[in-house]
């Protein structure tokens, strides 16, 4: 993959920082790097998971699907509902909609299985007897679905739940699937443990700078708030998992929107941006399936704001949606850690998170 860019070369011809293990190890004692070149593998284990998951025939017709979850947990509800064939809603927080009842398949999600707002949405659509289903690791969530029987998908821990994104969303694609909300041929699945493998020597640490389009990008982006852009579809969902990748990771701030609503009021923002000011870059997040609109609009939208920022622009690879979806998702993962790094920064550390878990905890 090449990383073209409105302005300079993205295409660096030299090594950098990033192809020195020694020094961007000191950085990363949790093992991110790590995480990120095992993402493959972890795809592999949870389609086998997803698999062996063992899925009770429901009593009411599913009408709609809807996802509980938080951050990292959030970010697999994000991508069903993008490719759902039925209704599908995420919800971030403790309430579930009213519409939640016995016709809703509804799905709690946390990887610790201690996220407070995912345990009350959960026990909220138990009440209203939605077919229920958890993916936790383990927890108070799993504790409870254990104790009420409600069939749970165990997927293994011991790592931070954004470098598990494989674990958290495969087996709901999987479950929405068996439940008629979604459909993925077998040739998908294949198809995307294909490209992820493919991506991970390509932007693994072991390539160098100079072929590595992942490395390349986060050099270019060191320094400046990314401005996260996708398009309605599943680059819009990749670009929200950028931008709280290069939060968490990165620990720097960033922000996403979409083609073609950004067209509607975004795009103004630009204007009261001083020409050459430096402070921002934007990523187009661009997919060969985006409609001949969509393209048109990518294009007049870059002919308008190059001039006040660095605009980069990636595309997706792969013919089915979840392939090309995953696929983008896995380069924001490799931007980010490599960003977090060239900062000097532990990529695996969420120090705010944890102090504001605590002191709710109190409460
Ligand atoms: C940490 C991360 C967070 C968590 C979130 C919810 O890696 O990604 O966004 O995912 O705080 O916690 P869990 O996933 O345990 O429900």
């Amino acid at each position: 993959m090449r990383v073209s860019s409105e302005r300079e070369s993205c295409g660096s011809s030299e090594t950098s920082a990033l192809d020195d293990s020694a020094a961007w190890r000191q950085f990363d004692p949790e093992g991110m790097v790590g995480f990120a070149s095992a993402f493959p593998r972890q795809c592999d284990r949870a389609l086998q998971l997803a698999d062996a998951w063992a899925l009770p025939a429901v009593s009411a017709e599913i009408s709609e699907v809807v996802v509980a979850g938080m951050g990292g947990s959030a970010a697999g509800g994000d991508l069903l509902q993008a490719l759902a064939e039925k209704p599908a809603f995420v919800v971030r927080g403790y309430e579930i909609p009213p519409y939640v009842g016995p016709g809703t398949l509804f799905f709690a999600v946390s990887h610790s299985g201690d996220t407070e707002e995912t345990i009350s949405a959960y026990e909220a659509a138990k009440e209203r007897a939605a077919a229920v289903l958890v993916v936790t690791s383990g927890g108070k969530l799993g504790a409870k679905a254990q104790a009420d029987g409600t069939p749970l998908c165990l997927v293994p821990g011991g790592q931070p739940p954004r470098t598990s994104f494989g674990y958290l969303c495969l087996p709901l694609l999987h479950a929405a699937q068996r439940y008629g909300a979604l459909s993925i041929a077998e040739g998908e699945r294949e198809e995307m443990l294909t490209l992820l493998e493919g991506a991970a020597e390509e932007w693994g640490p072991q390539n160098p700078t100079p072929e590595n389009a992942a490395k390349q990008l986060a050099l270019a982006l060191n320094d400046v708030v990314p401005i996260v852009y996708g398009s309605s579809g599943v680059t819009a969902t990749v670009a929200l998992r950028w931008k709280t990748q290069f939060n968490e990771n990165a620990k720097i701030p960033s922000f996403f929107y979409s083609f073609p609503e950004m067209n509607h009021n975004e795009i103004m923002g630009w204007e009261g941006v001083q020409q050459g000011s430096g402070a921002f870059a934007v990523v187009l997040l661009r997919d060969k399936a985006e409609s001949p609109r969509i393209s048109a609009r990518f294009e007049i939208t870059k002919s308008l704001i190059r001039d006040k920022v660095a605009i980069y622009e990636v595309w997706s690879r792969g013919n089915h949606p979840l392939a090309r979806a995953m696929y983008l998702n896995y380069l924001g993962d490799w931007v980010t850690v490599y960003s977090a790094l060239l900062r000097g920064v532990d990529p695996a550390a969420i120090q705010s998170i944890k102090t504001l878990k605590q002191a709710l905890s109190k409460i």
